[in-house]
C-alpha cells in the first residue's frame, strides 16, 4: 500500500493522540471502582486527544479549517478544506472499560469527504480511505461483504438513550428489521460501525441523530470499499438529516425499504 503525504499526516496525528487515549483507558479501569467514577477523567482524556489531533493537523495543513466535537470550529484561510474530527467515538464504551472506541478523522473538500481514518488504539486497527484509492485495514485492502439476503445478514444499529433520539421511531424501525435479519448489534461507536461495514464484518447499518464527526470518515471508508451510503430517506444529506444507512448495493436497498416503510401501513 502506497501511503500518500495526506494520509501520513492523518495517521501520524491519530497515532499520537492514541498514545494518551490508550494510557487513559487503562486508568479508567482503575477508576470504575471509585465512588466518583471516571466521568470527569474521561472528559479530560477526550479533550486532550482533540487538542493533540488539532495541533498536529493544523501544523501539517495550517490553512485548513478544523471542526472538532469537543472544541468546535476553528477557521482557516482555506475555506474549501475542513478537518472533521471525533477524538473519541464510543465515549460510553470508553467510560465503562469496553474496548470498542476510536479516533475518527475526515477531510472534507467543498462538501465532499476526500479522506477518512478510523483508528481503534486498543485493537490497533487502522481503517483508512482516500477518494478513488480504495479502503484499507492497516496494510490490507478491504471490501464490503457480498451477502445478498437480509436473512443471512448481521446489521448494526443505534439505540436512543437518555436524552437522545426518538425512541418511538427507533422501535418501529427495530420491529421492521429485527425478524428479517440473522442478527442485530449495537456496539456503540458509529465510526467503527461504518468501518466494520467497509471491512465486510457487518452487512448493513443505520442510525439517526448522528453528527458529521461520527460519520465523516466512515462514509468514505464504506464507499471506497464498494458500499452504498445514504441518509435514512435514501438521499445524500447525511449531515443535514443527521442520519445514515449503509451496506452493499443489495442490502442497502432492502434495508432502506424497511426503514423508510417502518411504522407505515
Ligand atoms: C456516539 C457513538 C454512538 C452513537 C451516538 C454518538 P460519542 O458518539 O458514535 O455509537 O450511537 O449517537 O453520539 O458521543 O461516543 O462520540
Ligand atoms: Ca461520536
Ligand atoms: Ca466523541
Amino acid at each position: 500500500m502506497q501511503t500518500s503525504a495526506l494520509m501520513n499526516v492523518m495517521i501520524g496525528a491519530a497515532r499520537k493522540a492514541a498514545r494518551s487515549l490508550k494510557r487513559d483507558f487503562g486508568e479508567v479501569e482503575n477508576l470504575q471502582v471509585s465512588l466518583k467514577g471516571p466521568g470527569n477523567f474521561v472528559s479530560a482524556a477526550d479533550r486532550k486527544a482533540e487538542e493533540t489531533l488539532k495541533a498536529e493537523l493544523i501544523k501539517a495543513r495550517p490553512n485548513y479549517c478544523f471542526l472538532g466535537e469537543e472544541g468546535g470550529r476553528h477557521e482557516g484561510t482555506d475555506k474549501t478544506h475542513t478537518w472533521i474530527v471525533d477524538p473519541l467515538d464510543g465515549t460510553t464504551n470508553f467510560l465503562h472499560g469496553l474496548p470498542q472506541f476510536a479516533i475518527s478523522i475526515a477531510l472534507e473538500r467543498e462538501s465532499t469527504i476526500v479522506a477518512g481514518l478510523v483508528y481503534n488504539p486498543i485493537t490497533d486497527e487502522m481503517f483508512t480511505a482516500e477518494r478513488g484509492k480504495g479502503a484499507f485495514l492497516n496494510e490490507r485492502r478491504i471490501r464490503v461483504a457480498a451477502r445478498k439476503r437480509l436473512a443471512d445478514s448481521v446489521l448494526a444499529c443505534g439505540l436512543p438513550h437518555a436524552g437522545h433520539g426518538d425512541i418511538g421511531q427507533n422501535q418501529k424501525e427495530l420491529v421492521a428489521v429485527q425478524d428479517k435479519v440473522a442478527g442485530l448489534r449495537r456496539f456503540g461507536a458509529a465510526a467503527l460501525d461504518l468501518a466494520f461495514i467497509a471491512a465486510g464484518r457487518f452487512d448493513g447499518y443505520w442510525e439517526r441523530d448522528l453528527q458529521p464527526w461520527d460519520m465523516g470518515a466512515g462514509i468514505i471508508l464504506v464507499r471506497e470499499a464498494g458500499g452504498f451510503v445514504t441518509d435514512c430517506e435514501g438521499g445524500d444529506a447525511m449531515f443535514g438529516r443527521k442520519s445514515i444507512l449503509a451496506g452493499n448495493e443489495t442490502i442497502h436497498r432492502d434495508l432502506l425499504a424497511l426503514v423508510k416503510g417502518a411504522g407505515k401501513g
